[in-house]
C-alpha cells in the first residue's frame, strides 16, 4: 500500500485539484484508491462530489476520538470517480488545539489508517494550505509525498521551505520518504515566463520532477464545482489526458520503487562466501554450481595469490547450494569440504550450506 501526502504550505496551487484528479484517473486503471481529506474547508470531498448528512461521521471523528473514537473505515464513502473518500470538516481545525500536547498526536493519522480494514492500493492525502498539525500528520502518514508547484506565481524560496520543511521530518521522526516529487502546474505554454521557470525547476530538481505538466484548463475548475472528477467531466479535455498520464507515472514509480526495496531487503540477506583452493601448479580455477548456473565464464575465475592459494568471494542469499572447481579444464569436488552428495550424472557435487 502506498501512501501519498500531496503538500505545498501555498494555497491554489492544484492541490485538491490533484488529490481528485490523480484519485480518480488511478481508479479508472483498476487500483483501489481512498482519498483522505486532510484540509477542513473540504473542498476535496465536496469537488469529488460527497454528500453528507449533517450529523455524518467523517474524518475529524475518525482522528479525534471525542466523544466517543470511531472507526476511519466507518467515515469513509465511495464517490462516482471510483474511488472512495475518507471526508475532511470544517471540525478539524479544532484538531490541533485537542491533540498537540497529547502523546502520538502527530501519528494520529498513521495510527488510524493502520486501522483500516479495507484494503487499498494507493491513499492520497490531500493537506490544507499551511504547514501545521493537519499537514504534520499527513506527513508523518506518507511514505511519498507531491508537492504540486503553480508554475504561473512560482517563488522558488516557497519550495525550498517545504523541502527543508520534509528534511525536518526526517530529522525529527526519523521518517525516510521513498520519494518526494514536485508536479509542475498551471502551466500555459504562451508565457515565456512560464517556460523559463519550468526549465529552472527542472534543472533545480531534475529526477524529483513529474514529466507530465499540468496546464491551465478550465474544465477542471469546471469539474470540480460540479462535484466530478475531470475525467468522467470531459474525458477530451486536457485536463483528463494530463492526470491520465500523471496517473501513469505514479504506478510506474511504484513499480521502480517496488523494485528498489525488493532489491534492498535481498541485499541485506545476501551472504559473503569464499571459495578457496590450494593448487601452486594450476593455470585457472573456477567455481561453478547452481547460483551461476554452472558456467563458466570470467565470473566464475578464482584468482591467485603468490602463495597457491586460489580464492573468490561469492554474495549469496541463505539457501542450499551444490558447486565444484574446474582446475584447468578438469571439474572435482572441494577436497577441504567433506560435505557432499551424489548427482544424477554419478559423480559428486560438494554442499555448501548458508543459513
Ligand atoms: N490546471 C488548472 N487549470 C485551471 N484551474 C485550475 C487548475 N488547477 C487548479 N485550478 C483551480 O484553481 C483553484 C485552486 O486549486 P486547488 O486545487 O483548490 O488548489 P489548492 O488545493 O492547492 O489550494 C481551484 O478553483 C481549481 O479549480
Ligand atoms: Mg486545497
Amino acid at each position: 500500500m502506498r501512501l501519498i501526502a500531496i503538500t505545498n504550505q501555498k494555497g491554489g496551487c492544484g492541490k485538491t485539484t490533484t488529490a481528485i484528479n490523480l484519485a480518480a484517473s488511478l481508479a479508472a486503471s483498476g487500483s483501489r484508491v481512498l482519498l483522505v481529506d486532510m484540509d477542513p474547508q473540504a473542498h476535496a470531498s465536496s469537488g469529488a462530489g460527497v454528500q453528507l448528512a449533517p450529523n455524518a461521521k467523517t474524518l475529524y471523528h475518525a482522528l479525534s476520538g471525542s466523544p466517543e473514537p470511531t472507526a476511519l473505515q466507518e467515515t469513509i464513502v465511495a464517490v462516482r470517480g471510483g474511488f472512495a473518500v475518507a471526508p475532511g470538516h470544517i471540525l478539524l481545525s479544532t484538531l490541533e488545539q485537542e491533540l498537540a500536547q497529547q502523546e502520538g498526536g502527530i501519528g494520529r493519522l498513521s495510527h488510524a489508517l493502520a486501522g483500516l480494514s479495507q484494503p487499498y492500493d494507493i491513499i492520497l492525502i490531500d493537506t490544507p494550505p499551511n504547514l501545521g498539525f493537519l499537514t504534520f500528520n499527513a506527513l508523518r502518514a506518507a511514505n511519498e509525498v507531491i508537492v504540486p508547484i503553480d508554475i504561473s506565481s512560482f517563488a522558488l524560496n516557497g519550495v525550498s521551505k517545504l523541502f527543508n520543511m520534509l528534511e525536518l521530518i526526517k530529522v525529527k521522526t526519523d521518517h525516510r520518504f521513498t520519494a518526494v516529487k514536485a508536479l509542475v502546474t498551471n502551466f500555459d505554454k504562451r508565457s515565456k515566463y512560464a517556460r523559463q521557470m519550468l526549465g529552472l525547476i527542472r534543472s533545480t530538481f531534475h529526477h524529483q520532477v513529474y514529466t507530465t505538466i499540468i496546464t491551465v484548463n478550465i474544465a477542471l475548475r469546471e469539474a470540480a464545482s460540479r462535484g466530478v472528477p475531470v475525467v468522467h467531466f470531459n474525458k477530451y479535455a486536457s485536463g483528463a489526458r494530463q492526470y491520465l498520464a500523471l496517473a501513469d507515472e505514479v504506478k510506474q514509480d511504484g513499480r521502480r520503487l517496488d523494485a528498489q526495496a525488493f532489491a534492498e531487503s535481498s541485499q541485506a540477506l545476501l551472504k559473503r562466501v569464499a571459495f578457496e583452493l590450494h593448487h601452486p601448479e594450476a593455470q585457472a580455477i573456477h567455481v561453478v554450481g547452481d547460483f551461476n548456473q554452472w558456467s563458466v565464464s570470467e565470473g566464475s575465475l578464482l584468482s591467485r595469490r603468490e602463495t597457491g592459494l586460489w580464492s573468490k568471494e561469492v554474495e549469496l542469499p541463505p539457501g542450499r547450494y551444490r558447486y565444484k572447481f574446474v582446475v584447468d579444464g578438469q571439474w572435482c569436488e572441494d577436497p577441504n569440504n567433506p560435505r557432499s552428495e551424489v548427482n544424477p550424472f554419478g559423480s559428486a557435487d560438494s554442499i555448501l550450506l548458508i543459513d
